[in-house]
């Protein structure tokens, strides 16, 4: 849907440090109308009214009563999911919502269900499933299946000083608390998580391990640290294979953002945040090498939601909300082995 001038009108849900990704590139879009701004912190909503226009509210349901709204932005910590997403569906507008999706598994799996049945267009921000990187190792081992894979995000720990990210963003408020980010893993490390799905399917179950106790040595860690410090997840994959997954905040030396697939014929090797990839086949010297920020990734997976919602046409998303209920409720798979000592099957339903 659009309006009468052929723009979406567009409503944000939360006005953290995310939305700025998306909204520099929607601001300038001539199919899309910022019409209206939330945040439980409505100064946060007022400070976007001023750069973009439309109307600041402090609760989304105000949002959705005073505005005729085609889509929605739902950009909000780990802990705050639920009342937005049920909002949207009650009014009947499509969303995008940054991962991961939320921190519980049995009202996620919920949740999924009323998406499906109310038939709304909808898209997870697992944004990486739009690179030319990771499209093409797709491709290759759709026919050729991964036997294994070694993924990681490894920095430094979140600390109360000048330049520090979670010192400085409203992030650091919720992040580093378990109870309101599900820690790294779910957090962060979701991303690779869900490319092990993306890439080798519906991962069957998981077994964890977690370090903790060195961070709480560094003498200006974060308020309110208690998340684990590294975590090891084995992961057994649909089709006979193993992938093991790594978070680490604890590392001031870094180590960066990787994965790498091995199958039969094919090997891809993954680095960055931006993805870029180097595929090697076994019968063929010579590496192809493919950057992953050939194009800026949000403007890309907005442009697809968007275009979605103005034709009805969802194929051009690559990742539906239920899509990435199901890698999230990997990562929290992870945390109940965690807590159990034990490996979990992963329940998508
Ligand atoms: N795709 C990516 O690479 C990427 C990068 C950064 C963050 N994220 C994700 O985006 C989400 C938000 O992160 P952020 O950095 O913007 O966090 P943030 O803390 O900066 O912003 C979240 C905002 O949501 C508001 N909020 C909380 N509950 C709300 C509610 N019920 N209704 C309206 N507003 C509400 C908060 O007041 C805050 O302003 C997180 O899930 C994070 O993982 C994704």
């Amino acid at each position: 849907m659009a309006n009468s001038e052929g723009k979406v009108r567009v409503g944000f849900i939360g006005c953290g440090g995310i939305s700025h990704a998306h909204l520099e590139h929607l601001a300038v879009a001539e199919d899309v109308e910022l019409a209206g701004f939330c945040d439980i912190i409505v100064e946060r909503a007022e400070k976007h009214v001023e750069k973009y226009g439309g109307k600041a509210y402090d609760a989304a349901e105000k949002m959705f009563d005073d505005l005729k709204l085609d889509a929605a932005y739902i950009m909000i910590p780990t802990y705050a999911h639920g009342a937005p997403e049920r909002t949207c569906i009650k009014a009947g507008v499509p969303f995008l919502v940054e991962k991961p999706m939320g921190l519980y598994p049995d009202d996620l799996r919920k949740l999924s269900k009323e998406v499906q049945e109310s038939g709304l267009i909808t898209s997870a921000g697992f944004m990486n499933r739009y690179r030319k990187s990771v499209n093409r190792a797709r491709e290759l081992f759709q026919s050729d299946t991964p036997i294994l894979m070694d993924g990681a995000w490894i920095g430094g720990p979140p600390l109360r000083k000048e330049g520090d990210y979670f010192a400085s963003a409203p992030i650091g408020q919720w992040w580093p608390i378990k109870a309101k980010s599900g820690g790294q893993f779910v957090e962060q490390v979701i991303h690779t998580v869900d490319l092990v799905r993306y890439l080798g399917g519906d991962v069957v179950e998981v077994s964890a391990f977690a370090a903790r106790g060195f961070n709480q040595k560094q003498e200006r860690l974060i308020q309110n640290y208690d998340i684990d410090d590294a975590m090891v997840v084995s992961m057994k994959l649909p089709d006979g294979g193993v992938a093991n997954v790594m978070s680490c905040c604890a590392a001031m030396t870094g180590g960066g953002v990787f994965l790498n697939v091995w199958a039969s014929r094919h090997s891809a090797k993954f680095t960055d945040w931006a993805h870029h990839v180097q595929i090697h086949r076994a019968d063929e010297h010579g590496v192809e090498d493919i950057k992953g920020d050939i194009e800026p990734i949000f403007p890309t997976e907005d442009k697809a939601f968007i275009h979605a919602v103005k034709t009805g046409d969802p194929r051009g998303i690559r990742c539906s909300y239920p899509e990435g209920v199901k890698s999230t409720l990997i990562a929290l798979a992870a945390n109940e082995s965690l807590e159990t000592g034990k490996p979990v099957k992963v329940q998508y339903e």
